[in-house]
């Protein structure tokens, strides 16, 4: 029983893979999502600067601060925070689509590009992840003195419920497409249409045209 449940865990888990990227002075980073209705995304970084002549990596300076900006797929700023060199932001959407998550530095002081040090960069370590993370299970395990087993239920439960979500996620963009083929469908409709009131419009005028000639020609 346990195996299954663990298998049944280790097949949906939604930690996307763990990344990292460089940032330049003010240069922002956007990451694009698709996501399902109502679906709380978490990211988590670390920022540290690297040192581009030797490679070395340090802890950032103080006053350096993280900016987060998450638009949603039509465009509305859904969050938009700062916060600190190190941390976690969360967001929940509320609309099923492609989300925005835009990372910046609130400042540009660390980068000391003719410093002691020679230029420097500043490199995110980044982890989303979909759903509840590993200190939200803990804490209920803790808070209702869940058993292991009771947790893994838990776990299962809410990984059913998102589950639900992204399906439903896919119906609505299959509904979009049946939109689309809709819309063109009804076009070839009218082309068809258009088609044919053509070949009538020639053909009407082919025969009036013939029949002033054959009379012109008096051979009716
Ligand atoms: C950047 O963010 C840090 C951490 O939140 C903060 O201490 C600092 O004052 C901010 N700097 C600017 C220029 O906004
Ligand atoms: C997304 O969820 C919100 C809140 O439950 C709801 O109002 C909205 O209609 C949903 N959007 C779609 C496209 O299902």
């Amino acid at each position: 029983m346990k195996i299954l449940l663990q298998l049944l865990l280790g097949t949906c888990l939604a930690n996307l893979e763990p990344l990292f990227f460089d940032l330049n002075g003010r240069e922002t980073r956007c990451f694009i999502e698709e996501m399902p209705n109502e679906t709380m995304m978490t990211g988590k970084y670390h920022a540290k600067i690297v040192t581009t002549a030797t490679g070395m990596i340090s802890e950032t300076t103080p006053g350096l601060g993280m900016h987060v900006k998450v638009t949603d797929p039509e465009g509305k700023v859904i969050m938009d925070k700062n916060y600190g060199s190190k941390g976690k932001f969360a967001f929940t959407t509320h609309t099923p689509g492609s989300h925005k998550m835009c990372i910046s530095s609130n400042t540009t002081k660390w980068t000391e590009e003719h410093g002691a040090y020679g230029a420097q960069r500043l490199r995110i370590d980044i982890q989303f992840h979909i759903g509840e993370d590993r200190q939200y299970y803990k804490r209920v395990a803790k808070d209702d003195k869940l058993s292991e087993l009771q947790l893994h239920v838990v776990k299962l439960a809410d990984q059913l419920s998102q589950i639900s979500k992204e399906q439903d996620f896919q119906r609505y963009r299959e509904e979009g497409f049946r939109k689309i083929s809709e819309i063109l469908n009804s076009r070839v409709l009218w082309w068809a249409v258009i088609q044919i009131m053509l070949v009538v419009c020639v053909g009407l005028w082919q025969t009036t045209h013939m029949r002033g000639f054959f009379l012109k020609k008096k051979l009716v």
